[in-house]
């Protein structure tokens, strides 16, 4: 089992995931992190502490694209292991619908 990082990161970024995970296991793409599947110890801290609800168990339904898509990327983008400045309109993107769709970029991974 693992947790994963979904649609509600994108263009929020808050990383106070990237604070408190125990095994530094996440990858920053330019509008969302991701998880590493593979390196994830399930601890769940992380998915208390993400302001916009974006963590979510590989257990729960639907979550099969986004453990794809966590697990992918993770291969891709850069690790971080501390928490960066965090996008000035954050906020104004936590309630937006279908950010994947229109917001994530996948021509520049991310
Ligand atoms: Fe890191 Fe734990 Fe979150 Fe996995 S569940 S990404 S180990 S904080
Ligand atoms: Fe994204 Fe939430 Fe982390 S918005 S960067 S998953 S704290």
């Amino acid at each position: 089992m693992t947790y994963v990082v979904t649609e509600n990161c994108i263009r929020c970024k808050y990383q106070d995931c990237v604070s408190v995970c125990p095994v530094d296991c996440f990858y920053e793409g330019e509008t969302m992190l991701v998880i590493d599947p593979d390196q994830c110890i399930d601890c769940g801290v992380c998915e208390i502490e993400c302001p916009a609800e974006a963590i979510i168990a590989d257990t729960v339904p639907g979550a099969e694209k986004w453990i794809e898509l966590n697990r992918n990327y993770a291969r891709i983008w850069p690790n971080i292991t501390q928490k960066g400045a965090v996008p000035a309109d954050a906020d104004d993107w936590l309630k937006t619908p279908n950010k994947y769709g229109a917001y994530f970029d996948k021509e520049s991974n991310g």
